[in-house]
């Protein structure tokens, strides 16, 4: 399917699931070297973080942790700036390292809320894991420690990625039709 809709928008298919598993995988090797023998705690962004964390997980080839937070910062396809902490972390996260598995970062101000409120449970670090980057849409000066795709500033939708809650279980991702 090259096409499909979703309320009322078009989108157009952009990257197949095969490339993105091998990102995934690729992410979850560079990962695995930098975390060494510690058993690093991943932080799964909700809701878009859950398809890339789920192969993630299964492609990391050490002991790790996961626990799952969610932040509410967006509705439509434009960034609000506006957020609120719907689930917190219930792992304890002192003295750990920890790594937060992201679907994509755009404006960055989802990723500095979170910074942010993370450090007071004084992990012995948070690094970023993304899966997707919008470099021309980033506002902030926070470094992206691994990112899998660095992608326009364009629109998309699957593997975990929604238009107004549709589109998350799609295996390849679609841009915004133009
Ligand atoms: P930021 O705060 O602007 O960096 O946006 C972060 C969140 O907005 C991401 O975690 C996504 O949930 C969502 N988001 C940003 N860009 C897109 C997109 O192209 N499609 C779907 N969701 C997006
Ligand atoms: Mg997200």
């Amino acid at each position: 399917m090259e096409q499909i809709k979703l309320h009322d928008k078009v989108f157009e298919r952009y990257i197949p699931h095969a490339k993105i598993q091998e990102t995934v995988q690729e992410l979850a090797g560079r990962v695995y070297e930098d975390a060494g023998r510690q058993v690093p705690v991943f932080l799964v962004v909700l809701k878009g973080g859950m398809v890339f964390a789920t192969d993630f997980a299964k492609h990391y080839p050490g002991e790790m942790i996961l626990d799952y937070i969610r932040v509410k910062s967006y509705s439509g396809t434009r960034s609000t700036g506006q957020m609120e902490w719907l689930i917190k972390p219930s792992e304890d996260l002192q003295g750990r390292p920890v790594y937060l598995l992201e679907d994509i970062v755009d404006t960055g101000n989802t990723l500095a809320f979170m910074l942010d409120r993370l450090a007071e449970y004084n992990p012995a670090y948070v690094k970023i894991v993304s899966l997707f980057h919008k470099p021309e849409a980033y506002r902030k000066d926070i470094p992206l420690d691994f990112i899998g795709m660095k992608i326009p500033n364009k629109f998309i939708v699957g593997y975990g990625l929604d238009y107004d809650e549709l589109g998350r279980n799609l295996k390849d991702v679609y841009q915004l039709k133009a």
